[in-house]
């Protein structure tokens, strides 16, 4: 059972405080756990404490003096019972009395302990025996948006390789398309411009979203990927949308909702695109729904739009909405919670996609998450910055070591 519960103040990948739970049981077995952090976040995920100056403080506070005394003396191995009294000792809608970064720091940690304490893999502690899959990787290799300094509207330009038997092919194939991406911009504009984003991606000086998808098509095409790797978009729509106006600015220009969606539909035919994130401001559900409903190929998929949590999930599943969820555990600050968002997703036939932050640290737990939970998708950024890294690391790990199916084309 849990002896102790420590909160660490250290940094992640922008350098900024990030909180660390390190849970030590009676028989000293000791697991971390570390909270990411995002920075084009959904108005309703639950919510981190963090000081006007950037610190931490209160989150620690919340594990060293509210946290651990409530969790002393209960077992590791009963994740459920510990998050709930997380959630009853928070009392709020949105964890914003604990906070969720000392919520999922320790929740994660108390799983890493408990999967330590079995001496099982974090995956199958999770997951179960299986049969277990890996995962579609979905790498984010030009930023724009609120993660780039250039005037890209559409915050990340993804590559998906489907065509592939293994994890660590399909890895390879994407670096690949990754350095000729590279090559291109230095030709066209500069060596300058492929230092890298916040998730890895380069962000050359565009501002116009085709010009974006004509550089990663021709990567892919000068790579000889094409038919193998397929392309998708995040584009973030709450954060080049101006709600006074009612009205999306992007492409230098200004879009009606609907003049968005024609967009949408128009790229759809044009590019190999298979992955469509937030086209829309998070508030309107309605137009994910009709866009879901005109590209039928694509999987249209809701972040800032449910923010993991299933009382959003369930209103779009009764408007059929979306057919993917991305699912952050800490935009609802517990993995029970995470878990029971995720199953809800997969007992209705939609597709899910367990992500990383921009703000990550090192720990590759969400890798084990993907796996442990058979998710289609892991999406943790370029295949470069060792807070990306870690994920795709501890997935060629798993495969390496048990074999295990690769999704590929059926994801
Ligand atoms: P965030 O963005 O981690 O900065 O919130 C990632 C995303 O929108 O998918
Ligand atoms: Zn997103």
């Amino acid at each position: 059972s849990i002896a102790r519960i420590q909160g660490i103040e250290i940094i992640d990948s922008r350098g900024n405080p990030t909180v660390r739970a390190k849970v030590t049981l009676e028989s000293g077995i000791k697991a971390t756990g570390d909270a990411p952090s995002g920075a084009s976040k959904g108005t309703r995920e639950a919510v981190e404490i963090r000081d006007p100056n950037g610190s931490v403080r209160g989150a620690l506070n919340s594990i060293n003096y509210y946290i651990s005394p409530a969790l002393t003396g209960v077992d590791s191995r009963n994740q459920s019972y510990a998050d709930n009294m997380m959630i009853e000792l928070d009392g709020t809608e949105n964890k914003a009395r604990l906070g969720a970064n000392a919520t999922i720091s320790t929740s994660i940690a108390i799983a890493k302990a408990a999967a330590k304490a079995m001496d099982v893999e974090i995956f199958t502690y999770i997951g179960g025996a299986g049969p277990h899959y890996i995962p579609v990787p979905l790498l984010n290799i030009l930023n724009g948006g609120l993660h780039a300094g250039n005037m890209l509207k559409i915050q990340e330009f993804i590559i998906v390789p489907v065509g592939f038997d293994t994890f660590k092919e399909a890895l390879l194939g994407s670096i690949a398309v990754y350095k000729t991406l590279k090559n291109l911009v230095t030709e066209k504009y500069g060596k300058i411009y492929t230092a890298l984003g916040d998730e890895g991606g380069i962000s050359p000086p565009l501002s116009v979203t085709e010009d974006a998808l004509d550089l990663v098509y021709t990567a892919i095409k000068n790579s000889g990927m094409e038919g193998k790797i397929m392309i998708g978009m995040d584009a973030a729509a709450s954060d080049f949308y101006n709600e006074k106006k009612q009205i999306y600015e992007i492409d230098n220009v200004t879009k009606t909702t609907q003049q968005l969606m024609d967009f949408y539909v128009d790229l759809a035919n044009r590019y190999p695109l298979v992955y469509l994130e937030d086209p829309f401001e998070e508030n309107d559900i309605k137009s994910f729904s009709e866009l879901q409903g005109k590209i039928k190929d694509v999987i249209v998929t809701g972040d800032d739009l449910y923010t993991t949590n299933i009382k959003y999930l369930k209103r779009g599943m009764e408007l059929g909405a979306t057919k993917g969820v991305i699912v952050k555990p800490n935009q609802i600050g517990t993995l029970t919670e995470t878990i029971e968002f995720l199953n809800l997703a997969k007992e209705n036939s939609i597709k899910t996609v367990v992500s990383h932050r921009s703000g990550e640290t090192e720990d590759g737990f969400i890798a084990d998450l993907a796996v442990g939970l058979n998710s289609n998708f892991i999406k943790t950024g370029a295949p470069s910055r060792g807070e990306r890294t870690s994920k795709y690391n501890r997935i060629l790990e798993i495969e390496e070591e048990y074999s295990l199916k690769y999704r590929g084309n059926k994801y």
